[in-house]
């Protein structure tokens, strides 16, 4: 069976007037059905453009000028519009992060979720998709829904407003669900109902899921498969969010490691912060050889390749599987 998702070594840049941005330098991920993946990186790695780049959605000024994006072995990249509208409205759910800029202000939001099942149903009558906005207000467990669907964005909290882009997303029965950063800015407790909500629909639904965070607490709770996402390729991916935890070879991955409570073992930071969100990304050898306390001459050269240090987990390091230095 064709993998539900394959992104293969996408090579993002976005033109500006003044200066060529490179965000996407390789990304490739996989997701099977059934599978909850999990994609971890700082702020600027590029998660949300490798969301878009995977549902062919980038800015204007962005471009893919290398790579493939396969959707149940169709060629997203080269899909007519009116298939492209379909898979981004009804096979592929993102919620985004920013909820209230994502709706529209000034319209009701059941009109704004009938309208996102009229655009997966053309067909369909308004009582039929009335009864689908109802359905998905349910789902994401808004009280009194039917009262709901004349409440304008501004009128609902963060949690609430982050509720109604989940039900957006749910309401054309996705295979795919993409949680862009989805709880970022809520509370703890608001966000563990909403990760919690998006678990049990894939589970419901036997859909799949990508979790797009910088938080890899949120990573160890809810997927299965994690990617470590490093200025625009993963660096280091397990199939095992438990191997990858604890095993972590990448030194990005444990400088993420070290900032995170709770975790299993200690690590500490190897790697620099960023210096800039637009950090200049070198041409030859490793991304990181500006930013990694164990770069040596080799890194400056050459890229590192991909190593299997385990069953089912890769990294891309020339440290791996080398002694290193603390
Ligand atoms: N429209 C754009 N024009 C220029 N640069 C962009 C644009 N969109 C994103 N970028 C750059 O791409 C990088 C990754 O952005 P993004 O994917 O949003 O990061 P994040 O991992 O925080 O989601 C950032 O450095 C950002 O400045
Ligand atoms: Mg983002």
């Amino acid at each position: 069976m064709d993998k539900l998702l394959q992104a293969e070594e996408l090579f993002v840049n976005f033109y500006t007037t003044k200066e060529t941005v490179r965000v996407l330098t390789g990304f490739s991920l996989e997701v099977e059905h059934g599978d909850i993946v999990g994609i971890v990186g700082e702020s600027g790695s590029g998660k949300s453009v490798a969301i878009a780049a995977m549902i062919n959605l980038l800015e204007k000024t962005g471009r893919i000028d290398r790579g493939a994006v396969w959707f149940e072995g169709a060629d997203v990249l080269q899909m007519d519009e009116e298939t492209l509208r379909n898979l981004r409205c009804s096979e592929v759910g993102v919620i985004p992060n920013n909820p209230k800029g994502m709706l529209h202000p000034i319209v009701p939001i059941g009109t704004q979720l009938m309208n996102r099942y009229c655009s997966a149903h053309p067909d369909a009558k308004k009582e039929e998709a009335r009864r689908h906005a109802v359905e998905a207000l349910e789902m994401v467990q808004i009280p009194d829904p039917e009262k709901r669907l004349h409440v304008l964005p501004s009128e609902l909290s963060g949690g609430m407003a982050q509720r109604v882009l989940i039900a957006m997303a749910l309401i054309n029965n996705p295979k795919l669900i993409v949680a862009d950063d989805a709880t970022t800015g809520l509370d703890v407790t608001v966000q563990s109902q909403i990760l919690d909500l998006i678990e049990a629909q894939v589970h419901k639904t036997h859909s799949s899921a990508i979790m797009v965070t910088h938080d890899l607490g949120i990573v160890a709770q809810y997927c299965k498969k994690v990617g470590i996402l490093c200025m625009g390729r993963i660096v280091e991916y397990s199939d095992s969010v438990e191997e990858l935890l604890q095993m972590a070879a990448h030194p990005y991955t444990r400088t993420l490691l070290a900032a995170t409570p709770g975790v299993p073992r200690e690590y500490c930071d190897e790697v620099n912060p960023a210096k800039s969100a637009r950090h200049e990304i070198s041409a030859q050898g490793c991304l990181l050889q500006n930013r990694c306390k164990h770069c040596t001459e080799i890194c400056c050269r050459t890229a590192p390749p991909k190593t299997e240090i385990a069953p089912g987990h890769w990294v891309e390091c020339h440290l791996a599987g080398k002694e290193r230095e603390s």
